[in-house]
């Protein structure tokens, strides 16, 4: 249980919150490449209470404006790209990705010497690794972006699937580090919504939450498993400050406003021994819906399933009323890690998990329980030993909505039947 204070500085990402300034010392994905190399390489996105616009030129620079242009307000997501920047559609203000204003048409042509200072627009970096595009909002220098190990891996299949999600970002987070829900949720409704009745899933035995240099790892042992299973040997990654880390995927809960997240989540399947070496040459990004035609949450898929249980602890859960058990050590350190690392910003000092090394952040090793098989890779044949990869090749569990031009994709990359 939290106070009302405490739970405000939780989930507040505005500007000039506590939280928001500690979120923004930390890259966020935001969008897919994919998604702008299209006919409109224009995206408006709201990002921590911002309202800005994400783009890429013609000379295949990235920017994150403002969303609203420096001259009197117009939106740029209606304006169009140039080689370098982007041109408002109401007087033809040109700025590029530093939101330095480099045309203003009309001042141009009639004044010899115009001058643009104090016409600069808000401006943020953004970059690229894995398909994914990553902002960062924070103080100058950006520290580097964390290329996690598996954005390294070759010959694998990798997708995007963003979801909008209308609560608070810290309810979503505080389930990456929630094991027990596994049992309830994915297996046991699982298994009801499938028209079972028993609540058979194994049970959780024994839990342990560790912290590391980059988050948190959860290990457990369920009934049939035992202390020298992966799940208790490596465990998973609740990944600092929001995400979370599988072994073949990543998700992050990335804060659009007080009460909205967009869930961004990577997936990597390795291809099977025969199909190497393969080149993904372009990383589909999708966007899976979460409501069914009849204004209930859709509850087919295990992401969809975790959606609803965020969403109905209400826009922003009310922490006073809860009550935490053994269940939820995780969820205890993980708040009070962000209280202490709050602190620590406040005090002037760097919070933890940035990093400031080109060389450290290059290629940062995180547990996997999927290590060996996503990095060797295995014979077609082999992925039916495995009920996990099995499962995988037949259908895309994780989030409703696949699109067949994914699945297509897919299939021909694996080298199996489809769709
Ligand atoms: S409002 Fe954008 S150029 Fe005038
Ligand atoms: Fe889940």
């Amino acid at each position: 249980m939290l106070t009302a204070a405490r739970n405000e500085m939780l989930t507040r990402v505005g500007p000039g919150t506590a939280m928001g300034a500690l979120l923004r010392r930390y890259w966020q994905p935001i969008a897919g490449a994919s998604e702008l190399d299209g006919k409109n390489p224009i995206k408006p996105v709201r990002l921590l209470g911002e309202d800005l616009v994400l783009y890429r030129d013609r000379g295949g620079r990235y920017g994150l404006i403002d969303r609203h242009c420096p001259h009197r307000r117009a939106d740029m997501t209606y304006g169009w790209i140039e080689d370098k920047g982007i041109r408002c559609s109401y007087h033809g203000w040109l700025v590029d990705e530093s939101g330095t204003c480099l045309e203003q048409p009309y001042e141009d042509t009639t004044n010899p010497k115009p001058s643009k200072a104090g016409c600069e627009t808000k401006a943020y970096p953004v970059k690229e690794c894995a398909g994914l595009l990553f902002a960062y909002l924070g103080p100058k220098p950006a520290p580097e972006l964390p290329v996690w190990e598996p954005f390294t891996w070759r010959n694998g299949f990798r997708e995007i699937v963003l979801a909008d999600v209308p609560c608070n970002w810290f309810q979503c987070q505080e389930n990456s580090c929630d094991p027990v829900h596994f049992e309830w949720m994915h297996d046991n409704w699982g298994a009801r919504l499938r028209g079972g009745e028993a609540n058979a899933a194994p049970k959780h035995l024994k839990l342990k939450f560790e912290e590391f240099e980059h988050g948190f790892v959860y290990k457990r042992v369920r009934e049939g498993q035992s202390e020298q299973d992966r799940y208790w040997t490596v465990g998973r990654v609740a990944l600092w400050p929001n995400g979370f880390y599988l072994g073949s995927h990543f998700e992050w809960r990335v804060p659009v406003d007080d009460e909205n997240t967009l869930s961004v989540a990577w997936f990597f399947m390795r291809v099977p021994k025969e199909r190497e070496p393969y080149v993904q040459e372009r990383v589909p990004v999708w966007k899976s819906p979460i409501r069914a035609d009849d204004g209930r949450w859709i509850t087919s898929h295990v992401i969809n399933q975790d959606i609803v249980a965020w969403v109905g602890q209400g826009r922003i859960a009310d922490r006073t009323k809860e009550n935490l058990r053994s269940s939820d050590v995780g969820i205890a350190m993980m708040r009070s890690r962000f209280f202490k690392e709050i602190e620590t910003m406040e005090a002037g000092k760097e919070p933890g998990g940035i990093i400031r090394s080109a060389n450290a952040a290059a290629c940062i090793a995180l547990p996997n329980m999927a290590r060996e098989f996503n990095t060797e890779g295995v014979a077609l044949a082999d992925y039916d030993k495995d009920p996990i990869l099995r499962q995988r090749l037949k259908q895309f569990r994780h989030h409703y909505g696949q699109p067949p031009e994914v699945r297509r994709a897919f299939v021909a990359a694996m080298g199996i039947a489809g769709p």
